[in-house]
């Protein structure tokens, strides 16, 4: 969507905000033992609490539609993680991405948490993808195209030696979870669609500890993984595309990585 009036930013801002109350308590419960499930549950009890609806539900194919509230995606697992009843090791990479509808306000973003002390290899992957997505993000200005978001993550990933997957897009966000335009994490500048003052954006992109991005689908139709093993780190902020620079609707950008 795009946003035009004052009011319309503030109110975004409050569904963004309770958005970010949640999330904060699911990095929270993050830690050795807990299990996805428990995370997802601990997400929907805090969405009955805050009067929102857990947006991820009943997205995808009609005869598989998506049932949990968050996706939790480990170490291998990309994207699209469905929460279940394996317990969090030390070490483990969890990638939690989560959204809510606010009486008709959606909103969608994802961290990425080393469950306890990461290695130096995580932590340059964590470190990565969270710089080139950062750096995405803040190029959300008027007249800038979907394509210098896309180059600048892709530049920064290829440059550490890493990779970026090629499958997902970030995408417009407002009044449905998915809106105009997508926004690949590839690419080249100055193509693409041009982004309008006002625009809502959701800047995302999956990282992977690779040189190589090969990904497959496992059998329940949902959790994406790496073909070599790799692990992967994803972060999704929404930003308001500005004139001079964007509104990050979500301040998630200094959270910690462990
Ligand atoms: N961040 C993901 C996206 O933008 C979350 C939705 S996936 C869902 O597509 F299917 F689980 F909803
Ligand atoms: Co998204």
């Amino acid at each position: 969507m795009i946003i035009r009036h004052e009011k319309e930013l503030k109110r975004y801002r409050e569904a963004a905000a309770k958005s970010m109350q949640i999330l904060r308590a699911l990095f929270e419960a993050v830690k050795v033992g807990v299990t996805p499930a428990k995370i997802d549950e601990l997400a929907e009890e805090k969405c009955v609490e805050l009067g929102v609806i857990p947006c991820f539900k009943g997205v995808g194919p009609k005869n598989n539609e998506y049932q949990w509230a968050t996706c939790i995606s480990v170490n291998d697992a990309v994207v699209h993680g469905i929460p279940e009843d394996e317990s969090f090791k030390k070490g483990d990479l969890v990638k939690v991405d989560f959204g809510i509808n606010d009486d008709g306000w959606f909103t969608d973003h994802c961290f990425t948490k080393s469950v306890g002390k990461p290695n130096e290899a995580d932590l340059n992957l964590m470190k990565v993808a969270r710089e080139a997505i950062q750096a995405a993000a803040h190029l959300a200005i008027a007249g800038k195209r979907t394509g210098d978001l896309g180059a600048k993550i892709q530049k920064t990933v290829e440059a550490a030696g890493l990779s970026v997957v090629k499958e997902f897009v970030g995408h417009g966000i407002g009044h449905t979870m998915h809106d105009s335009p997508q926004l690949p994490a590839h690419g080249r500048v100055h193509t693409g669609a041009k982004l309008k003052e006002g625009m809502v954006l959701c800047v995302e992109a999956q990282i992977l500890d690779s040189s190589d991005d090969d990904i497959y689908v496992e059998e329940n139709g949902w959790t994406v993984r790496t073909e070599d093993e790799a692990k992967a780190a994803m972060f999704e902020y929404m930003v308001v595309v500005g004139k001079k620079k964007p509104i990050f609707l979500t301040n998630t950008l200094d959270w910690p990585l462990f």
